[in-house]
């Protein structure tokens, strides 16, 4: 990739235009589909994420992975999971498996340029060593979820507690999560001392399944009539008052135009959790749009365009650099997938990318999509997809997808994943966003050339990192808490 002069001419210009060491907060909404907000879809209630959208630059091509630890690891290396191990699924919280520790994490490079680094909500990229869990990544605090789909009050994730406060465990007090993450993030900005910048990364539990709701978000939707997506979409406004209730809070501190606010989805809405990604095809778990194409935006410090779009092409391995590059800062680590995009953010000009891989995945029953890959306008999908193929409209009862052997790895069938064993399909996303056209046919050449660049990037993957579970990992030995200790 041509990104070797690029860096040298966003290195010299980031400090001309970008405002020097703004804070940087960083908000994942897990699970949020591409039609789960307001200024996308009219039946949500979003005004405070619908205002800070407007304020600046909503990313219109921003890709993340189809699910939830390979876009973390995205976000905090900079390096794709097919080159991390993590390209199957998400770490289950019984595998002795975490984010490779030989890798520079976003948080480490911005203490160097001086910066206080918190986390509060869900990592999700292992805990079995000490080594792997967030202080030790980088954060000067932590708050939150070492894995994932707790109960979003009692913070128990099967059989073991999930709530830990750096590296103790935290008593869960029963307080809902967006209010709770919500109020620690206050509390450090209250605290905060403003002579250092600080970088807050809040990936929120919200809207994650189970499905679970204060009924007064639910009641703000008497107009949805499935049950579960009027409570999803509850669940979507109570995310939405806690942004609120942080941007109010920077207001009070001043600090507000001194922050570089980035928000996005860690993957695309989830087809039989009620998140929707209409028009686009497919959900999360799959390599189409739907599962890949994420609600993001920026705006804040650095970030002049006000209510504006940008369409040049964004991956998740992007942030790392480009977030650094906001800091003032530019590593140029070899070999690195992500891009520092922050000129080009910054003054809408085209994107530094015009190529990305969206998984590649060697396991034989690949629940996420076995691979694919965008260059240019084209999309091609080599074998399975993943499990949701079709194109969901918001407010429609998938009873039948409403089953949880759906999305168990076992249950995807031998047969179906035959199906698609030597299947293509390839897309032209720029005339065709909702991957209705297949021109796998009319197009031979086209398909010949990005198998080739597939190919080429086989050569950099690792072997997935997807062992069996460890029954030392189990709570019990732990006082009921999931906890490191155990490889
Ligand atoms: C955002 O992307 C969609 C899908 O490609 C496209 O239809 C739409 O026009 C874009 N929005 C803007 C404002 O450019
Ligand atoms: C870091 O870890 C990854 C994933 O295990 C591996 O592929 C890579 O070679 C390692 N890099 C170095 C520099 O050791
Ligand atoms: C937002 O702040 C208000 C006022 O303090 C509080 O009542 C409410 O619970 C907060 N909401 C969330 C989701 O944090
Ligand atoms: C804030 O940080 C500066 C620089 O480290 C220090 O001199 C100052 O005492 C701090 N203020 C407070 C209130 O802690
Ligand atoms: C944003 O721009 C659109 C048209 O491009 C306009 O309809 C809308 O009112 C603007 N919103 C704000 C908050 O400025
Ligand atoms: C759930 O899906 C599995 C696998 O397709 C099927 O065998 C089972 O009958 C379904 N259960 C319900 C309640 O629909």
């Amino acid at each position: 990739m041509k990104t070797v002069s690029f860096l040298i001419l966003v290195q010299l210009s980031s400090s001309t235009f970008g405002q020097i060491r703004p804070n940087i907060l960083f908000i994942v909404a897990d699970d949020l589909g591409w039609n789960d907000v307001g200024f996308r879809n009219p039946d949500m209630i979003t005004p405070n994420i619908d205002k800070l959208a407007h304020s600046g630059i909503i990313l219109n091509q921003s890709y993340v992975q189809p699910v939830c630890s390979p876009s973390r690891n995205s976000w905090m290396s900079g390096y794709y999971p097919f080159r991390s191990g993590l390209q199957h699924i998400v770490i289950r919280p019984a595998q002795p498996v975490c984010a490779p520790l030989n890798r520079t994490f976003l948080p480490q490079e911005l203490k160097k340029l001086g910066y206080k680094t918190h986390m509060i909500g869900k990592w999700h990229l292992g805990f079995c060593n000490v080594a792997c869990t967030p202080n030790l990544r980088g954060f000067d605090t932590f708050f939150g979820y070492y894995t994932d789909a707790e109960d979003y009050y009692t913070k128990m994730k099967g059989d073991g507690i999930d709530f830990h406060e750096n590296f103790e465990k935290a008593k869960p007090d029963g307080e809902y999560s967006a209010n709770q993450f919500a109020k620690r993030a206050q509390e450090i900005i209250n605290n905060h001392n403003s002579s250092e910048p600080f970088f807050m990364y809040l990936p929120f539990q919200s809207v994650h399944e189970p499905i679970e709701v204060p009924k007064k978000y639910e009641d703000m939707y008497k107009h949805i009539k499935n049950k579960g997506r009027r409570q999803f979409s509850g669940m979507v406004s109570a995310l939405d008052e806690a942004i609120g209730n942080i941007t109010k809070t920077l207001e009070e501190q001043h600090l507000m135009q001194n922050t570089l606010i980035l928000f996005t989805a860690d993957n695309g809405g989830w087809i039989p959790y009620f998140g929707n990604n209409y028009p686009l095809r497919g959900g999360k778990i799959t390599v189409f749009e739907g599962g890949t194409r994420a609600t993001a935006f920026i705006t804040g410090a650095g970030i002049t365009y006000r209510n504006a779009t940008y369409n040049g092409i964004i991956h998740a391995v992007d942030w790392m650099p480009t977030l650094i590059g906001a800091a003032g800062g530019g590593p140029t680590y070899d070999g690195m997938d992500g891009i520092n995009q922050w000129i080009f953010i910054q003054t809408l000009s085209d994107s530094a990318r015009s190529e990305f891989i969206y998984n590649l995945d060697d396991t034989p029953f690949p629940l996420t999509g076995k691979a694919a890959i965008r260059s240019g306008d084209y999309k091609l999908i080599e074998g399975y997809p993943g499990p949701y193929p079709n194109w969901y409209k918001p407010d429609t009862v998938y009873e039948g997808l409403y089953n949880k052997s759906l999305y168990e790895e076992q249950s995807i069938s031998e047969v179906e994943f035959k199906m698609y064993a030597d299947k293509v399909m390839l897309f032209n996303i720029a005339e065709d966003p909702t991957e209705h056209f297949d021109l796998s046919e009319k197009r031979p050449d086209i398909v010949k050339n990005l198998q080739a660049r597939l190919d080429e990037y086989r050569k950099q993957m690792v072997k997935a990192n997807y062992p069996p579970n460890d029954k030392n990992g189990d709570p019990k030995y732990y006082d009921g808490y999931w906890s490191p200790g155990w490889c």
